[in-house]
């Protein structure tokens, strides 16, 4: 069993509750009508995998529904998706993780707070809100891990006419999860190599991959990539240590030793010539300031402190000849991603993109997992899930949207599903003939 397999089962037999609580559901989808705090307090601990959502933008528009979120004062909406938080953290599976996307908003003269324009504070009319990364620092202060901040590029953004700054492109896109060890399956994301092993391998040997330390010989004791060092040397002069020991254990043996001696690291650095600043880490005992020494400096400090031998074995160098070899599945894809908008349609105008629902749940959603989205919309997370052979639960206050999302999953409803008995009075409100009724 892989590490992570134990954290990311969900109890099937959770489901039957899931589909319960459902206003329309099958074995695929279960689609719940209302708040989306009190609609994920019905649902079992432990049920869902992943979570991909986006919910209303802060102060942005108005979806005229009571209980909506996004047109309270800023600091209420962030302390409400809070709350939903605290709620997905609950149903997520240990090992679980969710997506946030969120938009950003500037002050200005129509945004007001308590009903007048923004003059004093930090709230200045022009001021960029910061909205989304209030929300991650109060998700942060919440429990959650911030892992990722992807900058989602709309290849198609709005053109637009301000000229004293720049235009906005980007979406922040976060990747947020319930534990230090979760479900990430890079594998499903990775995109191919700018160049492949072979062509690699020839700059490297023809000389023309010229790194930073082209030519610097001097450097090369410093750098520890074998890439930088067969910048300079070709394939045959990558060193490795491989049984080195940890540089914390290092460090306090060297400080026992220098203690012995009754000399300062200051002595130390003057006696190998080497800068201050740079020797100090030597010594240092902490994982973040502690670097092992290089090869040649490690000769000279077992003379100068007369060490003991006991990790000259461990710090010996094996030269080898350096393979350049890339990822076989592929290069990590980075924090980045090109996508254009969806299209506003009838039914809603602040679609997500199924391509950004599927990229995310390609990497979050294990064989057969559940995906969530609490302000589901028209169910663009739930489509993309069932196109990955998952489940979904899918929550939204907006009963027109409920009932659009159960006929858009008909297909996989029962033959005796019953959402129009079970919201009949939210289908009687909008006989009118809304586009998203039948
Ligand atoms: C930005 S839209 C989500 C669109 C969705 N990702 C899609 O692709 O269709 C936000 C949704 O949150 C819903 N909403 C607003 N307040 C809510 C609340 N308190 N609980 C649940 N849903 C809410 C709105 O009805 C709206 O459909």
């Amino acid at each position: 069993m892989k590490w992570h397999e134990k954290f990311v089962a969900v109890d099937h037999s959770r489901w039957s509750e899931v589909e319960r609580r459902a206003c329309a559901s099958s074995e695929q989808v279960a689609i719940l009508h209302g708040n989306a705090v009190d609609q994920l307090s019905s649902l079992p601990s432990s049920c869902v995998n992943t979570v991909v959502t986006s919910p209303p933008y802060w102060n942005v528009r108005d979806y005229e529904l009571d209980g909506q979120i996004g047109s309270e004062p800023l600091e209420d909406y962030v302390r409400r998706l809070v709350r939903v938080f605290d709620q997905v953290k609950r149903v997520l599976v240990p090992g679980g993780s969710a997506w946030l996307n969120l938009g950003d908003t500037y002050f200005n003269q129509l945004i007001t707070e308590n009903g007048l324009p923004p003059k004093t504070g930090w709230k200045r009319c022009k001021q960029l809100s910061l909205v989304p990364f209030r929300v991650a620092i109060a998700l942060e202060d919440a429990g959650w891990w911030v892992r990722n901040v992807v900058a989602w590029r709309k290849t198609n953004a709005m053109p637009s006419s301000v000229r004293d700054r720049l235009s906005n492109t980007w979406e922040p896109l976060f990747l947020l999860t319930n534990c230090e060890r979760y479900y990430f399956n890079l594998d499903a994301i990775r995109v191919s190599h700018a160049t492949s092993d072979a062509v690699e391998r020839r700059r490297a040997e023809d000389g023309s991959n010229k790194g930073k330390a082209y030519g610097k010989a001097d450097l090369r004791k410093w750098l520890s990539s074998p890439r930088h060092r067969a910048t300079i040397d070709g394939l045959q002069e990558v060193t490795r240590r491989p049984n080195a020991p940890d540089p914390v254990e290092l460090a306090a043996y060297l400080r026992t030793a220098l203690e012995r001696k009754g000399e300062s690291i200051k002595w130390v650095a003057a006696q190998i010539q080497q800068p201050f600043e740079r020797t100090r880490h030597y010594f240092r005992t902490d994982r973040i300031g502690s670097r092992l020494p290089p090869p040649e400096t490690w000769e000279e400090l077992s003379t100068l402190l007369d060490l003991d031998g006991t990790f000259d074995d461990a710090m010996a160098v094996e030269t080898d000849v350096n393979i350049f070899r890339n990822h076989p599945n592929g290069r990590n894809p980075g924090d980045v991603i090109d996508l254009p908008n969806a299209r506003g349609s009838e039914v809603h105008f602040a679609m997500m993109p199924q391509e950004l629902a599927r990229w995310a749940l390609r990497a979050t959603l294990p064989s057969g997992g559940v995906a969530l989205d609490p302000f589901a919309g028209t169910g663009t997370t739930g489509a993309a899930a069932l196109e990955l052979g998952g489940r979904f639960v899918g929550i939204d206050l907006d009963p027109e949207l409920v009932i659009y999302m159960a006929n858009r999953f008909e297909a996989t409803m029962a033959a005796d599903w019953s959402y129009r008995s079970r919201i009949k009075v939210a289908h009687r409100k909008n006989a009118a003939g809304s586009p998203a009724l039948r």
